[in-house]
């Protein structure tokens, strides 16, 4: 695979975008609003998921309204830049209050006016495995990013860290332990998984709304994976080919947990549970990797 686009760059030991890096400053002074939500993921966690549940709560349980723009376009990626289409901060700075914002920022990298104006942040985690598998097809997809080579290579680059946004543990424990010192609403993919209705219920209260119970289970309908892969707004069809070659594997690829197990091989399992061990040690955080 050519990659196209300026490549990888690094800040603070954590691999990005070279655009990004190039973009930093802008990015560093972004100043938060006090009414901002911002949305943070490790990559491939359920984010374009989470956007569309948020963006539903906020309008009302309105389709139509969400029909309004791409679901890239709705929420500013903070970190996103790519000259000489406007930047993220240059979205963001653009959109009017009250903002959805989104970040794949670990907390160490999050620009600063975040923590001190106060907002909401919902974080949503997803188990290691699928996330890492997921990441390995979008990987393949992008024509952004770098050819991720056989499974077994790119199993090594994920475990170490050195796929872009930096370490899944990392990122999952910096934004674990820091949860109760701010307004972070912390989610699971799997939880959302089992129990859509539930984990919307609990968005909707994050942001102080208050919707019937059949706007609620129109939500769930409306975010489906099934209707989310069939729904242009979220599937990023309309993504050029040139960046995105979904004939290569689907952004709407499976939506399951559990899909590392058509993966893995039985050592390599066994060596991710031991640097799971390891890595996540001495943090309360629980998943369920048997899933
Ligand atoms: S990105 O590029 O980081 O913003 O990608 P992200 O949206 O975080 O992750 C993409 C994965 O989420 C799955 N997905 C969903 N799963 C369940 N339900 C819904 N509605 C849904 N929407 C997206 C998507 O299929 C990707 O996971 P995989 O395992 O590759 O299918």
């Amino acid at each position: 695979k050519q990659t196209k686009g300026k490549g990888i760059a690094e800040i603070a030991g954590i691999p990005l975008m070279a655009d990004t890096v190039d973009n930093w400053s802008q990015i560093q002074t972004f100043k938060a609003k006090p009414d901002d939500l911002l949305i943070c993921t490790y990559p491939k966690s359920g984010t374009t998921w989470i956007q569309e549940i948020v963006d539903m709560i906020e309008q009302n349980g309105d389709v139509e309204k969400c029909q309004r723009a791409l679901i890239q376009h709705r929420h500013p990626f903070i970190e996103w830049a790519r000259p000489p289409q406007p930047s993220g901060v240059d979205k963001a700075n653009e959109m009017p209050a009250p903002r959805t914002l989104k970040t794949h920022l670990p907390t160490q990298l999050l620009p600063p006016s975040f923590w001190t104006s106060n907002c909401k942040f919902i974080y949503v985690a997803r188990n290691a495995k699928d996330c890492m598998v997921s990441y390995y097809h979008f990987y393949r997809m992008s024509q952004l990013l770098p050819d991720p080579r056989t499974w077994d290579e790119y199993f090594e680059f994920f475990i170490n860290g050195k796929v872009n946004w930096g370490s899944w543990f990392d990122h999952v424990r910096g934004w674990w332990e820091i949860r109760d010192r701010h307004q972070i609403l912390f989610l699971f993919y799997e939880d959302m998984k089992r129990d859509p209705k539930h984990e919307i219920r609990k968005v909707m209260q994050f942001m102080g709304k208050n919707l019937d119970e059949t706007v609620l289970d129109k939500i769930v309908q409306e975010t489906s994976f099934e209707k989310m892969k069939e729904n242009p707004m979220t599937n990023r069809s309309t993504v050029p080919k040139s960046i995105l070659d979904q004939s290569i594997s689907s952004f709407m690829r499976k939506g399951t947990v559990g899909d590392w197990k058509n993966h893995f091989t039985v050592a390599q399992n066994e060596r991710f549970d031991e640097i799971y061990r390891q890595k996540m040690k001495g943090t309360s955080i629980n998943f369920c990797m048997e899933l």
